[in-house]
């Protein structure tokens, strides 16, 4: 094994790699994630609607338009079903025509992607993108912006990870190694090329980030060093000895810059995320702490220390909910992301991957009998690698079944009625009654995708 640097605290290693990470996948990075916002609409439509309620009942800001900002975009899906939604559900156009939406991202090849969206070109004149990096967001007018939206991108900033032991804390540390015949190119060159992120040369190599191993350490730490010193002493003297807790400092930052962009009668901060809604998740012990996706490092988010960041900063209202329930309270009913219906089959456990897709598919098939998305757009949904052929087969016609207005992903949201409606065909593919129940009042797992508002 060769170390392709020294022992650091998680926060400097993590942003390195993921800087890199977004910086050398060329245009294949829109492969990379699916989030609940990069194909469904219905989460951006339950912001849309939150909007124009408000909106609608207020003074606009004098000769301006309401500025919204959104931070790390994706492909720009929530942008654009925002916006459309907007337009739709503004009749007397008391709203829309006065919206005016700033796509930040501090990825370039994002920022294409973006501006080649056709949902978003619709807009054309009505947004714009700016190349930022999210904690440092200073090219913006203090007091400019009336909302700022943020989807699972806290996930990807700064965040260290603090263990109290004995009454004493330790911070972790990390350590990237790649095993000494996998260095591309000449080694001394490469690791040059590695700590100055030389993305030009670093993204001839693009999927070197997946083979890093990572080696943790964990190092007395005094937390009056930290950002926030007073209140993140006093949270983390409600932590259980020994389990990791993320500190998500990269969000403090973006907070604290909400606060200050945020302008009068304003609609606040809202943010989606991956993470732990309450203390007792924080001190559910073996709970998962970090992610590695193709070679990105995430980490969960520690919701109930960013509310309390957040009211030291002087959002007076914060409010903590699971991001379903959002989007259940936009749609009057109950919903779930279809991948937790496929999750209670009863045979799910013991089927072979492809199997699984097969199922999936079938799910979306079933759903799709009564299922009419506002938008067009069919699912791509290739066979994965290795799957044999009378499977890869069956795969593709499956795929080639799926509707254009159908349920537009697989971790899209479907209401409770749409699931019941669809109980004849669902029957058929194996699923019982009590197993859709079960889909719908499952407890939430101690991390979970989480919605957060500041106002
Ligand atoms: C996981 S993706 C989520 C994208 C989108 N919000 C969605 O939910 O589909 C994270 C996004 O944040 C961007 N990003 C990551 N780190 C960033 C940073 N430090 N500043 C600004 N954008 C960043 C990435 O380029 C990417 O667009």
């Amino acid at each position: 094994m060769v170390a392709l640097g020294e022992f650091k605290p998680s926060d400097y290693w993590a942003t390195h790699v993921n800087s890199i990470f977004y910086g050398i996948k060329g245009p294949e990075i829109h492969n990379h994630f699916q989030t609940y916002v990069s194909l469904d609409y219905r989460l951006a439509h339950a912001l849309a609607n939150d909007f124009y309620a408000q909106a609608k009942n207020q003074q606009r800001p004098e000769n301006d338009k309401w500025r919204v900002q959104e931070w790390g975009v994706g492909n720009g899906n929530l942008a654009a079903c925002f916006l459309s939604r907007l337009r739709e559900i503004d009749s007397d156009e008391e709203v829309y025509p006065h919206v005016y939406y700033i796509l930040c991202d501090e990825s370039e090849e994002i920022l294409k992607g973006v501006r080649a969206n056709p949902r978003l070109q619709e807009h054309a004149g009505k947004f714009s993108t700016v190349r930022v990096h999210a904690e440092h967001l200073d090219c913006f007018r203090p007091h400019s912006v009336a909302k700022i939206i943020t989807n699972e991108i806290w996930d990807d900033l700064a965040t260290k990870v603090l263990l109290k032991h004995q009454g004493l804390y330790y911070e972790e540390y990390l350590c990237p190694f790649l095993k000494a015949g996998a260095l591309p190119g000449g080694s001394d060159a490469f690791l040059e090329q590695f700590q100055n992120k030389d993305l030009e040369k670093l993204a001839e190599h693009p999927n070197f980030l997946d083979t890093i191993y990572w080696e943790r350490d964990f190092q007395r730490v005094n937390l009056d060093d930290w950002p926030f010193a007073e209140i993140l002493k006093a949270h983390a003297e409600e932590f259980k000895d020994e389990i990791p807790m993320p500190i998500n400092t990269g969000a403090f930052a973006a907070i604290k810059k909400a606060k200050e962009l945020l302008g009068p009668g304003n609609f606040g901060y809202t943010s989606f995320d991956y993470g732990m809604k309450e203390v007792k998740d924080l001190n559910q012990e073996g709970r998962p702490y970090f992610n590695l996706y193709g070679g990105q490092y995430t980490f969960m988010v520690n919701f109930p220390l960013l509310e309390n960041i957040g009211r030291s900063l002087g959002f007076t209202e914060v409010t903590r909910e699971y991001q379903n329930q959002f989007v259940g309270r936009d749609l009057e009913a109950e919903v779930v992301s279809l991948v937790d219906l496929v999750q209670n089959h009863p045979q799910v456990a013991s089927m072979a991957p492809w199997d699984r897709d097969i199922l999936m598919l079938g799910t979306l098939n079933a759903l799709n009998t009564v299922y009419r998305s506002p938008y067009s757009g069919k699912l791509n949904y290739p066979a994965m690698e290795g799957t044999p052929k009378k499977q890869r087969k069956q795969i593709a016609q499956l795929a080639k079944n799926l509707s254009s207005r159908g349920v537009p992903d697989t971790v899209a949201y479907v209401t409770r009625e749409e699931v019941l409606a669809s109980l004849k065909p669902l029957r058929k593919l194996g699923y019982r009654e009590k197993d859709i129940q079960s889909a719908f009042q499952s407890p939430a797992p101690p991390v979970s995708f989480v919605h957060i508002q500041f106002s």
